[in-house]
Formats: structure tokens, C-alpha cells, sequence
């Protein structure tokens, strides 16, 4: 139980009123694949542009950042992280791909181990989310169709240009593309990590082969449902081979429309791909709710969509992760619900290194400030303290609702 005291003067007596939130269904163990996790709030992946450049190295910041957020049995989801060189997006976001990538991903690994966290790594692959500056030939990115993203790119000198029309990938380059994925899961184990996560979400590669807007192949990675699926499921069956089915998990972010994503038939097509990746025994599934999708570029809380755990839990038998606008209040009713057995936190653990203890304690979260979520140093970075340091609780007061 959490109890939130508001306190206040009335003339000569303190008036002192107590909300009780209930908070428990957060603080009991769950099992994801061979790990015991002692509690069930995530920290969701998040990018943060802060890798050494050049060579796209996680660094002693970035170690010391994921160690603040580190806590006793408690899983992170670390930054998407390139899988090859061509998978890259945006400036100084992490790779998996090199030897120095590896040695800086393991300062990180061996900072939440000596903590006593778990840690997996997400896997990405920006497809047509890129720019010919990120990409080592300086040609078009790739993707499933030569289709352009309406919006902009970002540059690797941070300007944003309007996205360029792709090149559609041949079959011997899906060939590797897959062989980077096994690659990279297998290099991510190697430094340390616990598991790792494909990235299929938020319109970039996996998701542009799924929907019908961005994949318009004639071959049999496009067209049907189950061609679209096709990439997806090869890349979760290679890596749970690879690496053995319990250090896997994907995120999917149905009903979503960041960057220029969205198919015009979400359900069947969502509720084949969980089905499928059912069979499979991954340790995970994790879903974006579609109410914050896009939360990454601005502020958002859209309307009348549906929520994606309730609508795929009964077609996922094992652990079922949800992201998107949760307080510790609804966080903790939908694990009580059993509509999600965990709940990844994305904003509120930038800004709260200490958040699953906050909300064991029922104390109040830090605010996050956004202009620092991409790129810089430490500040907005490793800059946020626990409760009760530097005198925060004074800022924050002891309210919280
Ligand atoms: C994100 N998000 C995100 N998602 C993802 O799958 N991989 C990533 O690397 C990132 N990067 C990222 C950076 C920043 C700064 C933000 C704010 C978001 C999305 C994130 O994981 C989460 O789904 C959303 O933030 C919604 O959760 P909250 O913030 O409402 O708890």
C-alpha cells in the first residue's frame, strides 16, 4: 500500500489528509524467462544520444546513468541500439556492431549487475527513419519499398531535412540484415546483457515490412498479411535459436502512428503477429499503448484508440509488458487486472533514477524536462537525484495525485 499524505495549515492545527494508492500488485516477483524479478516496473527503452562519437561507443556516462536507474531485481530495457552500421537514425545513438560498442555496453551491464538489476538491449534498425549522412556509403537508407516517410530526418550534424525516398532491400540483403540481428544479439551477450529486445515498433524497419503503407513488395516479404509479418518472425526465430528463446523479447506498438507509421488494418494484423510469436516462447512481449504513441517527439495523449493490452492479452501466454502514460495508480490497477504482468515507465525514469522506490514509498516523481532528452551531457542526463537528496523533496513538496 502506498499512502500519499497531503498536509496543509488550518489556523492553529495541521490538517492532514491521506489518499491510499494501492501499489502492491507492482511489488511481487515475476518470472521473465530464467529471471526472477523482484518487482514489475520497467524502464522502458529510451533514447538518449549520448554515445561517444565517433564509433557510436556506450561511455562511463552512460554506464553511470543506467546504474543510477539500476535496482534490486528490477529489469531496464536499454537504449535501441543499431545492429549494423546502415540501422542508424540519428546522432550518437549506441551501436551493438563493434568491438568498443561491446566494451562500453559491458561498463554499463556490470554497473546494473552490481546493483543487482537485469538488463536487456533493444535491437534496431531505422530503415527509412535515416539519413545518407548516418549511412557508411552516404547512398539512400534502406526499407522495404522506395517510399519516402512524410517528415524529417535528422541529420548527423542535428539539422533536420525532409526524408528521402529509400532503396528497396534485395533478398540477399534481407539475408544479411538477418545475420546482423543474430550477430548483434549474440555480441550483446557476450558484454553482458540478460537478453535483448527486438525493436518493431515506432515505424522503423521491422515495422515498415509489417505495414501495408511502407511495404509494398511483390515478393514474399510483402503483399498478404503473412508475407508482411514474414521479417519480423524470421529475426525473433533466428535470435530465440541464437541465444535460446528466455533471453528474447519484442516490442510492437500496434495502433501506432510515429514516424509516419500505421497500417489501415491494425487488429488481424497485430493479432497474427502476437499469435505467431506466441509459438516461439519468447520471454516477452512488450507493447507501446496507442494512446502515447509518439511520445518520444512531443507531448501526447490521443483519443479514442484502444488499449493494446487489453485488446492482445489472451493472445500472449507468457510475460506481457505495457509502456504509455502510466502513474503508479494505473500501473498498478492494470497488473491487478491482469491485463499486463509489467509496466514499462519511459519519461518519469529519465527523471526519477529512483522511481520503482518512489512508488513502493508513495512519494512524489520528479518532473522531466524534455529539451534534454536528446544529446548533451550530464545534464537532464545524470543530473536528476533519488528522493530526498540535495533537499529535491523540498521542490517536489510531498504531494503527489
Ligand atoms: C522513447 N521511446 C522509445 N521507444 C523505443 O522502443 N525505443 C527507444 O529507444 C525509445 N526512445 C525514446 C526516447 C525518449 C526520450 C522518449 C520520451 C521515448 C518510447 C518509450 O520507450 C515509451 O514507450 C514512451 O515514452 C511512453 O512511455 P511513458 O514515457 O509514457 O512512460
Amino acid at each position: 500500500m502506498r499512502i500519499l499524505t497531503r498536509r496543509g495549515r488550518n489556523s492553529e492545527t495541521t490538517v492532514v489528509e491521506q489518499f491510499v494508492v494501492q501499489t502492491q500488485s507492482l511489488f511481487t516477483p515475476l518470472q521473465l524467462g530464467k529471471l526472477l524479478l523482484s518487482h514489475r516496473i520497467v524502464m522502458a527503452p529510451l533514447t538518449r544520444m549520448r554515445a561517444d562519437r565517433p564509433g557510436n561507443s556506450p561511455n562511463a556516462l552512460n554506464a553511470l546513468y543506467y546504474t543510477q536507474r539500476a535496482s534490486e531485481g528490477g529489469l531496464i530495457i536499454a537504449e535501441a541500439s543499431q545492429i549494423m552500421p546502415q540501422g542508424q537514425g540519428m546522432p550518437a545513438t549506441p551501436g551493438i556492431h563493434s568491438d568498443a560498442q561491446a566494451a562500453g555496453w559491458k561498463l554499463v551491464c556490470d554497473g546494473v549487475h552490481a546493483k543487482g538489476g537485469r538488463i536487456f538491449l533493444q535491437l534496431w534498425h531505422v530503415g527509412r527513419i535515416s539519413h545518407h549522412s548516418h549511412q557508411p556509403d552516404g547512398g539512400p537508407p534502406w526499407a522495404p519499398s522506395a517510399i519516402a516517410a512524410q517528415g524529417t530526418a535528422m541529420t548527423a550534424n542535428v539539422d533536420r531535412e525532409a526524408f528521402a525516398v529509400p532503396r528497396a532491400l534485395g533478398l540477399s540483403d534481407i539475408d544479411a540484415l538477418k545475420l546482423a540481428y543474430v550477430q548483434a544479439g549474440k555480441r550483446a551477450i557476450a558484454a553482458g546483457f540478460d537478453g535483448v529486445e527486438i525493436h518493431s515498433a515506432n515505424g522503423y524497419l521491422l515495422e515498415q515490412f509489417m505495414h501495408e503503407r511502407s511495404n509494398q513488395r511483390d515478393d514474399h516479404y510483402g503483399g498478404t498479411l503473412a508475407n508482411r509479418i514474414r521479417l519480423p518472425l524470421e529475426v525473433a526465430e533466428a535470435l530465440a535459436q541464437a541465444l535460446t528463446p528466455a533471453k528474447v523479447g519484442i516490442r510492437l506498438s500496434p495502433f501506432g502512428i510515429a514516424n509516419d507509421s500505421g497500417d489501415p488494418n491494425p487488429e488481424p494484423l497485430y493479432r497474427t503477429i502476437i499469435r505467431e510469436l506466441n509459438q516461439l516462447g519468447l520471454a516477452y512481449l512488450h507493447l507501446i499503448e496507442p494512446r502515447a504513441s509518439g511520445a518520444g517527439q512531443r507531448e501526447v495523449d490521443h483519443q479514442d484508440v484502444p488499449s493494446a493490452c487489453a485488446m492482445f492479452r489472451k493472445d500472449w501466454d507468457r510475460v506481457l509488458i505495457t509502456a504509455g502514460n502510466f502513474t503508479a495508480q494505473s500501473a498498478s490497477e492494470t497488473v491487478e487486472a491482469g491485463l499486463a504482468d509489467a509496466i514499462a515507465f519511459g519519461r518519469y525514469f529519465i527523471a526519477n533514477p529512483d522511481l520503482p522506490e518512489r512508488i513502493r514509498r508513495g512519494q512524489a516523481f520528479t518532473p522531466y524536462h524534455r529539451p534534454t532528452f536528446y544529446g548533451g551531457g550530464s545534464h537532464g542526463y545524470t543530473d536528476y537525484l533519488a528522493y530526498g537528496f540535495a533537499g529535491n523533496e523540498q521542490v517536489n513538496g510531498v504531494i503527489s495525485s
